[in-house]
């Protein structure tokens, strides 16, 4: 019996391992190239930190026979997977190779993805899903699908145990998009992504419609229009310093907490500037985004859904080093207004924030929830909800600034004592109240101002009465409903005290399967 020699049988792994790199060859990889994607293995090596990445699986291939697939068998199925670190720590990864029969996904290719998913939740590390995909690889139908349904499967189970990033890096089409929909962030990168349903020539075909590609489903639409990303990248290595970026403020998993990060600003920095950035008349605008940057550090702030519901602002910072979760209406945009989009982006970040063990801090000014047929009739009632559910559901540390208006239901659903939030602030110029003072003027004393010699010198006199009743936070705070009311160049101090005092914080909840959400 002749047996190979060892060189013969290493030379054969060697060409073996260099036919799986090549993914499918010179010529697509430079299609790929000329659309200014990397490659599935370049992407890999471009996000995780040098020399980390480690391979599983890269000799698995498809077992299908229908259409002549069975001539075409490319090692590794067209997605790469495996795990590396991320920043020093461990995340789990599948990068699907469009060079690769088009990174279609059948049945072995699912297999390699669930492998990781399966991996990540066993030993508590994100999962990274690098999408850039014709969707399911036709020839395998069912066995396409299937891989699919056991994917999605995967992120429902992981969902609020392991951060889950989608990064759509080319096309995702049809039921493909319902796995990254699932996990916490859709990052996609500018005129190279793609996500839809159906595509422009079924809704051509279907509804007359037209529209293109990009319109219908690229970055710029689902980060602006849709909601359905969250992050919008320029490049890919931009996309990538994101998720590096966003990753830095998460936990691993549900039961670990979220790394401290060494600072070099002063907790107790006083910022005098903060006096002058919120005006004292309720009805003038500004930029919130000024004063999360003069309050956390080092004027760090990584937004959320940043180009979506402007009127309400999601992201994360830090305080004194620990990682916070930030909810805050703009009153630059709608006057802050909650509606049915802001109440979807506040309320999604505040439960993945709860989930992941990030103290909530918001801050308020809010004149109410917008009014008009089109939010009644399309839901405001059981979006508007999902905000109160989401806070009262919250268990993480949980406090509250009211940097101005605070009326009415939006005041309760901003993170309110009443919700469960533990410390609630507000600054001088806070005005806790059902409504602002001209409206409640107008309803309280309207018969005394229709009476008056003068109705509109009477009206001017109520209001200004109402306003210097209940127009402050004094009301709200004999009442123990705000917690202390603070110098505005005290927040970040104060902000720093409570976070620290709230820090084991440990609430009960009634044990349930789960409770049924407003949607
Ligand atoms: C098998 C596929 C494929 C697929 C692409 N390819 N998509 N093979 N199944 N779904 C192959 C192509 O035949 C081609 O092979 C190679 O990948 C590259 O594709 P091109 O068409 O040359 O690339 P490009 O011009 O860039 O166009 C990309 C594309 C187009 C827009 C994605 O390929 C396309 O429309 N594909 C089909 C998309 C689709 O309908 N998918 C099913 C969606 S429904 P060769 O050998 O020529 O290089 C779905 C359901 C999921 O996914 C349900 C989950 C519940």
């Amino acid at each position: 019996m002749a047996f190979r020699s060892m060189e013969e049988l290493c030379a054969e792994l060697q060409e073996k391992r260099a036919t799986a790199s090549a993914g499918g060859g010179e010529k697509a990889i430079a299609k790929q190239k000329a659309k200014g994607k990397g490659t599935a293995r370049e992407r890999i090596d471009q996000l995780l930190d040098p020399g980390s990445f480690v391979e599983i699986d890269e000799f698995v291939t498809h077992r299908c026979t229908n259409f002549g697939l069975e001539k075409t068998k490319p090692l590794g199925d067209g997605v790469v997977t495996g795990w590396g670190t991320i920043d020093g720590r461990k995340v789990f990864i599948f990068s699907q190779d469009f060079t690769v029969l088009g990174g279609s996904l059948g049945e072995k290719h699912a297999d390699k993805i669930c492998k990781v998913m399966d991996m990540a939740m066993e030993l508590g590390c994100p999962v990274i899903g690098l999408n850039d995909s014709g969707g399911a690889r036709i020839q395998e139908a069912v066995d396409a699908l299937n891989g699919y349904g056991k994917i999605f499967y995967r992120n429902t189970l992981a969902s609020g145990v392991i951060p889950q990033i989608s990064v759509i890096m080319g096309p995702t089409a049809g039921g493909a998009v319902y796995s990254p929909a699932l996990t916490d962030f859709i990052f996609m990168v500018d005129k190279t992504s793609v996500m839809h349903i159906t595509g422009p020539a079924v809704i051509k075909a279907v509804t007359g419609e037209e529209v293109t590609s990009e319109e219908l489903g690229g970055a710029k639409t689902h980060n602006t229009i849709s909601g359905n990303a969250h992050f919008m990248a320029k490049d890919e290595a931009e996309c990538f310093a994101q998720i590096r970026k966003v990753l830095s403020y998460l936990p691993p998993n549900n039961l670990d907490d979220a790394p401290v990060a060494e600072t070099n600003d002063p907790v107790d920095r006083a910022d005098m500037s903060l006096r002058d950035i919120v005006p004292t008349n309720p009805n003038k605008g500004y930029d919130v985004h000024t004063v999360l940057e003069k309050v956390l550090d080092n004027g760090e702030f990584t937004e959320v859904q940043a180009g979506w519901a402007k009127n309400i602002v999601t992201g994360y910072g830090r305080v004194g080093g620990r990682p916070i979760g930030i909810i805050a209406n703009q009153a630059a945009v709608m006057a802050g207004c909650l509606d049915i989009d802001a109440s979807d982006k506040a309320s999604r970040f505040i439960r993945h924030c709860d989930a992941f063990n990030l103290p909530i801090v918001t801050f308020v000014d809010v004149p109410g929830y917008l009014p008009g047929v089109t939010q009644e009739h399309n839901g405001i009632i059981r979006h508007g909800a999902k905000m109160l559910y989401a806070y009262s559901e919250a268990t993480v540390p949980m406090v509250t600034v009211i940097l101005r208006k605070a009326y009415g239901g939006a005041y309760l659903a901003m993170s309110s004592k009443s919700l469960g939030s533990d410390i609630v602030l507000a600054w001088p110029q806070a005005e806790i109240a059902v409504m602002g003072a001209e409206g409640a003027a107008n309803v309280v004393f309207r018969k005394e101002i229709e009476a008056a010699e003068n109705p509109s010198a009477m009206r001017m006199e109520k209001i200004e009465e109402y306003r210097q009743a209940f127009a402050t936070p004094y009301v709200a705070a004999e009442r123990g409903l705000v917690d202390r009311v603070i110098l505005p160049e005290e927040t970040r101090k104060v902000l720093a005290q409570s976070l620290a005092g709230l820090e084991n914080k440990r609430t009960a909840r009634p044990s349930k399967k789960h409770g049924v959400i407003p949607h």
